[in-house]
């Protein structure tokens, strides 16, 4: 029988995910496609400790229903986080927990936008919010991102012509570029939208894996009032939790909790309690300059191999994260090089999903954190071979 699905779901973008699918299920291919963290670097005995010792002490509360809002004690937690990393005025009321911060996407789409409104995002943008967006039936727009972050007179032109209700930003590692905003072009952002109705949204999922440790100030610092923070534990604990947050302030909160209620009622409150346990009975900053020493190993790695090994082509310089894109020698198509890459049994995943108005046919996006420096070594030269092989021919 025909299935009358609504129209929105008919605005979701092609997705990449069965090709993905089938590179991440043949083992002898060296994957840089993906955006896994390293497996080796979550701490699956101090988590099942910590479990343990939620299940002895308190096991019929984790176990039970909870508020929509969060666990409290976590959200204390990263408030107090923000106020001695960012210096922000963090307090545990403009901190929402979510599943994962893929579903702050989901819900400040659907707070915010009606079929037709205006949202602005980075070009390229993160594929996982282009997604999340897209069914809400938006306009989307995008400004073009250099090595210094947001270019700012196209992010005024957009400001000045359109309604925009939110901007969607990852000033920090950004996803895919793996470029990060200048304190700079922070600033002109904040000032731009200073007296606007648009509210910037700032995607955090990196801010934690600067290899030099320091941390950037976030755009909020300057736009207080006007601006959320979207953060997640998926990269510095464990993606599969599933936890994450939104900082904002109380009046979109307010909102957001009723969104968050329907959907879900609340994020799974036994992670939630699990989590803070492993947060406050280990040292999170020591666990996080291990994940990042190890990222900026892989990182350098890959740059000084694609340098050495195609000199033709132009990547970025990534300060932290997990990303990096490299643009190919002229008339050379990723797609070209992700399906002779599979033959060559190595993966990278074509900039197109990331353009949501065309382009990325030249690009590639590369993970550094998932593979070990031998398989970035072994991977690395595969690509090589292939890209080489397609200049030849
Ligand atoms: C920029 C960005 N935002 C959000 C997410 C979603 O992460 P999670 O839902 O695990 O917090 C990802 C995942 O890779 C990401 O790269």
């Amino acid at each position: 029988m025909p299935f009358h699905f609504a129209e929105r779901i008919a605005h979701a973008p092609p997705s990449f995910l069965e090709e993905l699918f089938r590179v991440s299920s043949d083992h002898s291919i060296i994957s840089f496609a993906g955006g896994l963290p390293s497996s080796a670097l979550i701490d699956v005995e101090g988590i099942s400790e910590a479990g343990r010792q939620v299940m002895e002490d308190d096991g019929r509360t984790a176990l039970q229903y909870s508020t929509t809002d969060g666990y409290l004690p976590l959200r204390e937690y990263i408030a107090q986080r923000y106020r001695t990393r960012l210096g922000v005025p963090a307090s545990a009321d403009k901190i929402q927990i979510v599943n994962g911060s893929q579903q702050s996407l989901d819900l400040f789409g659907k707070i915010f936008l009606n079929r037709g409104d205006h949202v602005g995002m980075e070009r390229p943008g993160y594929l996982g919010a282009i997604e999340a967006f897209s069914l809400y039936e938006p306009v989307i727009h995008t400004v073009p991102i250099d090595e210094q972050g947001l270019v700012p007179d196209a992010f005024e032109r957009l400001i000045a012509t359109h309604p925009v209700k939110f901007f969607y930003g990852i000033p920090n590692s950004q996803n895919p570029s793996g470029c990060t905003y200048s304190e700079e072009r922070r600033e002109q952002i904040a000032g731009i939208l200073s007296g606007t109705d648009t509210v910037f949204y700032d995607d955090d999922a990196f801010g934690e894996l600067f290899f030099d440790g320091k941390p950037r100030l976030p755009v909020k610092k300057y736009l207080p009032e006007q601006s959320v923070i979207s953060g997640s534990f998926s990269k510095i604990i464990a993606p599969g939790m599933r936890i994450g947050w939104l900082y904002a302030p109380p009046e979109i909160l307010k909102t957001f909790n009723i969104a968050k209620q329907a959907a879900d009622l609340h994020s799974n409150f036994l992670c939630q309690m699990v989590l803070h346990r492993y947060l406050t009975t280990h040292d999170l900053d020591a666990h996080i300059r291990n994940i990042v020493s190890v990222y900026g190993r892989r990182c350098r790695l890959m740059c000084d191999l694609l340098d050495d090994l195609l000199p033709t082509l132009t990547h970025t310089t990534p300060e932290g994260g997990m990303f990096m894109m490299a643009t190919l020698p002229a008339g050379i198509s990723s797609r070209a090089v992700f399906d002779n890459g599979i033959q060559e049994k190595v993966a990278v995943l074509p900039g197109m999903p990331f353009y949501i108005d065309g382009g990325g046919t030249d690009t590639i996006r590369l993970n550094f954190s998932n593979a070990d420096e031998e398989k970035i070594k072994t991977g690395m030269e595969r690509l090589a071979r292939v890209i080489n092989r397609l200049i030849r021919s």
